[in-house]
Formats: structure tokens, C-alpha cells, sequence
């Protein structure tokens, strides 16, 4: 693998592969060592689980990590991000794991610095597709026949690089039924996959997976805030509204959660909630990424 920067660059094969890895590291707890490779982090946005699971993920992997502290690099004397990665490439690392607010930046670095591997972290409203990855893992493994599914996606999602990513995978996969749930302000401006609707109760009805979204405040312009009370009442996922789906509905969610505002604090503690399951697997799926990379070439 050159890059990782969007699902939408993978083939179904190239899912699969790296499903099957992560789940094999998982069953067998046995890790190819890449000592002398190099990780950095370079996270412009808040991050704790997809940084820290990065970093995890290639520790275990024998290989050595840099978090660049981005409030003390010298971003902070108006070196370019492209110059920043350079200099970190000069020092011999190879592989670099960027978060940024801006749609494609990762993808801007990969074509600008063809000499360095990029792995998007996670692009302002754009794409997330190591969250995509594992949040697939996180539902093969209770309901191994996607195919058959009815998966519902809760929330923001014209804001969400989560939900963009997740419906790359779920056409990729072929999924029977994807069925996207948000206000009208916030559908999506451009759905390749799936249905939608305004109304939570028509989303949730025969649901085999529900994944909900955080509202993100941080990315919405004036226009586009919504009443929260209003929010709450009408699409908050409880308990009573999860009644519609089908007894052994799972619920998700990719974090940061809002509690009690898109998501019932006692539904995030049920036994139906795979919220801790897919931090966990966030790891794995990560440590397969890093080896798609890693098995062909030392970087
Ligand atoms: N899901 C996710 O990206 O979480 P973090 O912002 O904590 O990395």
C-alpha cells in the first residue's frame, strides 16, 4: 500500500484483506515486529482514540512513534505542513498519520510528497476510513452475513466523515439495506448508497445495526446549528425508540458520545451497545493497516 487516504481507493478485495488481518492479530496475539520503521502522528485536530490507537497499533508492531506536539513544532514559525513533513522524512520517518479540519488535505501531502506514506486520520467533513475499517470489523464479527443486513445511521450526516466513509464500505460490502436517519438540514448533499428519511421511527424499524453520530458543533456553520431540545426529542436513540428494532439490534458509535444528547446514557452502557468493542478493535484494524504498508517495503 502507497497510501490510505479514502475508501473509495480500495477495491472489495483490499477491504477483506485487511478485515482478515485485523481479525487473525486478534484471535492469534501474534505480530510481525517492524523495528526501525517509523510512525509519526501528526493530529491538527483533537483526537483520543484514533491517535492513541495508531500509536498502540504500531508499538505493537515494533515500531517506534512520534507524536508531533504541534503547539511547540515549528508550525509555530510558519513552516509549511509540507516542509514539517520533509523535515520529518530527512530524519528517516516513513509513514505518517495525518488528522486535519481541511477536506483532502491528506490527499493534497500524498501527491505533493510522493517520497512519504500517508494515512488519512481523518479529513475535516471528508472521509475516516480507519474508523470505517474497523467499525466493519466490529460488526462482522457479531453479524458475520452483512449482506443480509439492515444497518441505520443516526445523526449529522452531512457533517460526518464517518458516515461518508461508512457508505463506501457498506456498497463496497453490498449491504441489503443501509437507511441514513437525519433533520433535513443535516441529510447528506450527495448519498451513494442507501435510503433516507427525516423520521427516526421509520429508521429504526427492523434494525440489525444501529450506528449513531456525535453532533459535531465544532463543524457547523450558524445556519446549519439546529435546536438541541428539539434534536433530543426527535432523534436522540433510547432505549423505548430501539423497541422498533429487532431484539438483537447492536448499537454504535464512533465517539466521542454526547451522552443523553444523540444517545441515551443507559443505551451506551446496554449489553446491545459495541461502543468499547470497537475502540478495541480500532487497534487491531489500525495494526493491519500499518502492515499493509510495512509487509512489502521498509519504510
Ligand atoms: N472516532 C474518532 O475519530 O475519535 P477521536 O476523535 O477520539 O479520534
Amino acid at each position: 500500500m502507497n497510501h490510505f487516504l479514502e475508501i473509495a481507493q480500495l477495491s472489495r478485495g483490499d477491504i477483506e484483506q485487511l478485515l482478515q488481518q485485523a481479525l487473525l492479530f486478534k484471535k492469534t496475539q501474534h505480530y510481525p515486529q517492524y523495528h526501525g520503521s517509523i510512525l509519526a502522528n501528526l493530529f491538527f485536530e483533537s483526537s483520543t482514540r484514533t491517535r492513541v490507537s495508531f500509536e498502540l497499533a504500531a508499538k505493537r508492531l515494533g515500531m517506534d512513534v512520534i507524536n508531533l506536539d504541534l503547539a511547540t513544532s515549528s508550525q509555530n514559525k510558519g513552516e509549511t505542513l509540507e516542509d514539517t513533513v520533509k523535515t520529518l522524512s530527512a530524519m528517516g520517518i516513513g509513514l505518517f498519520a495525518v488528522r486535519h479540519r481541511e477536506n483532502g488535505l491528506p490527499d493534497r501531502l500524498a501527491k505533493s510528497l510522493p517520497d512519504v506514506h500517508i494515512i488519512n486520520a481523518g479529513d475535516g467533513t471528508h472521509a475516516h476510513p480507519s474508523q470505517a475499517m474497523l467499525d466493519l470489523m466490529t460488526i462482522v464479527e457479531k453479524k458475520p452475513r452483512i449482506a443480509d443486513l439492515k444497518i441505520v445511521i443516526v445523526g449529522d450526516i452531512r457533517h460526518s466523515r464517518v458516515a461518508n466513509s461508512l457508505l463506501h464500505v457498506f456498497k463496497l460490502m453490498e449491504v441489503a439495506h443501509v437507511m441514513l436517519v437525519a433533520p433535513p438540514n443535516w441529510s447528506g448533499e450527495k448519498q451513494i448508497y442507501g435510503d433516507s428519511t427525516s423520521s427516526l421511527a421509520e429508521g429504526l424499524e427492523d434494525a440489525d445495526v444501529v450506528i449513531v453520530l456525535r453532533v459535531q458543533h465544532e463543524r457547523l456553520s450558524v445556519d446549519e446549528q439546529i435546536d438541541l431540545f428539539m434534536y433530543q426529542q426527535q432523534y436522540r436513540v433510547t432505549q423505548e425508540r430501539l423497541s422498533r428494532a429487532r431484539p438483537d439490534v447492536v448499537v454504535m458509535h464512533p465517539g466521542p458520545v454526547n451522552r443523553d444528547i444523540e444517545i441515551a446514557s443507559d443505551v451506551v452502557d446496554s449489553v446491545q451497545s459495541l461502543i468499547l468493542t470497537q475502540v478495541h478493535n480500532g487497534v487491531l484494524m489500525r495494526m493491519a493497516i500499518l502492515d499493509a504498508f510495512l509487509r512489502s517495503e521498509q519504510l
